[in-house]
C-alpha cells in the first residue's frame, strides 16, 4: 500500500492552523527568502530584532563570559524537562478514547493520515514514544552534566493545563510548536558547545527533535520538511519563547540563582556562516 499516495492539501489547511503558529514560524519564511541574507547572518539579525517582541523575552543582560558547556547543556535540559512534562501530563489527561474521538470528529486531521484514515489511537501511541524520547533526553543530559562535574537544573512548574490541554487538538498543535522550537533551539545552541563529543551528542538529539517536528507537522496539516535549512535561534531568545509556558522554577535553579540567571548566561547570538 502506498502510504502517502493521497496528495495533501496543505495550502488550504495552513490557514486553519495559523492561530497555533509561533512567532518563530512567522519569521521562518523571511529568514530563508534570501540565501545571501542567510549566509551573512543578516536574516538572523532581522529575526533577532523582531524576537524582542516575544512576551517574556526579558533575559537581556549581557553575557559576562562565554557560557560553559554545562551551561549550554543545562539550557538544553530546561527545554527537555519542559517537553517531557508536557507529554507526561498530556497523556495522563487524554486517554486513547479521547484521541480516538477527536480524530474521528475532525476531518482535517484525519485526512493527514495514511489514505485519509489517521486514527487517534495510533497518534496517541506515537505520543507515548515522544514522551519516552523526551524522558530519555532528560536522563541523558542529566548524566552528561554530572559526568562533567556540573549540577543539572530541575523541572519547573508549567501552565499546560491552560495553554495546551484544553482539547486533544490543542495538545497536538502545541506539541508541533514545541518540537519545531526544539529544533531551532538545538541548531542555535550547538555552535556554542566547545567539546567535540558533546557536539556529536547534541546533533544526534537535534535530528531526533527534527523527526518529532516532521511527524507533528504532518498530522497538523503542515509540510513536514518545509525548508532546505532549519533556522538557528539564539539560546537566550529561545528562553523568551518558552517562558510563556513556565509558571515558576525552583530557586536556586540547579547551580544558578534562577532560570533568568541561566538565560542571562547563554548567548543571545547564533554562530553561523
Ligand atoms: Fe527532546
Ligand atoms: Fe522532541
Amino acid at each position: 500500500m502506498n502510504r502517502l499516495a493521497r496528495p495533501l492539501a496543505y495550502e488550504k489547511r495552513m490557514s486553519d492552523y495559523m492561530s497555533e503558529r509561533t512567532y518563530l514560524d512567522e519569521n521562518e519564511g523571511r529568514s530563508l527568502t534570501s540565501r545571501r541574507g542567510f549566509l551573512t547572518g543578516s536574516a538572523a539579525a532581522l529575526a533577532g530584532g523582531a524576537l524582542m517582541a516575544v512576551p517574556g523575552a526579558a533575559f537581556a543582560h549581557k553575557t559576562a563570559e562565554p557560557p560553559t558547556d554545562v551551561d549550554m547543556l543545562n539550557f538544553a535540559l530546561t527545554l527537555e524537562h519542559l517537553e517531557a512534562v508536557f507529554y507526561t501530563q498530556g497523556l495522563k489527561k487524554f486517554d486513547a478514547k479521547d484521541f480516538s474521538e477527536f480524530f474521528k470528529k475532525n476531518r482535517a486531521y484525519r485526512e493527514q493520515g495514511i489514505n485519509g484514515t489517521l486514527e487517534g489511537e495510533e497518534v496517541r501511541m506515537e505520543f507515548t514514544i515522544l514522551r519516552e524520547h523526551e524522558q530519555t533526553h532528560v536522563d541523558t543530559l542529566k548524566s552528561v552534566i554530572r559526568s562533567l562535574g556540573g549540577k543539572p537544573v530541575p523541572e519547573c512548574r508549567y501552565n499546560f493545563e491552560k495553554t495546551a490541554f484544553t482539547s486533544v487538538g490543542k495538545f497536538v498543535a502545541v506539541a508541533r510548536v514545541l518540537e519545531n522550537t526544539g529544533v531551532t533551539a538545538y541548531d542555535g545552541a550547538i555552535g556554542h558547545i566547545e567539546n567535540a563529543k558533546l557536539l556529536t551528542a547534541g546533533a544526534t538529539i537535534a535530528t531526533v527533535e527534527a523527526r518529532h517536528a516532521a511527524y507533528l507537522n504532518l498530522i497538523n496539516g503542515v509540510q513536514p520538511f518545509p525548508r532546505a535549512f532549519d533556522k538557528a535561534v539564539a539560546p537566550r531568545k529561545i528562553c523568551g519563547m518558552v517562558e510563556p509556558f513556565i509558571v515558576s522554577c525552583p530557586e536556586p535553579y540547579g547551580p544558578y540563582k534562577s532560570l533568568a540567571d541561566l538565560c542571562g548566561r547563554v548567548p543571545n547570538t547564533v554562530r553561523e556562516l
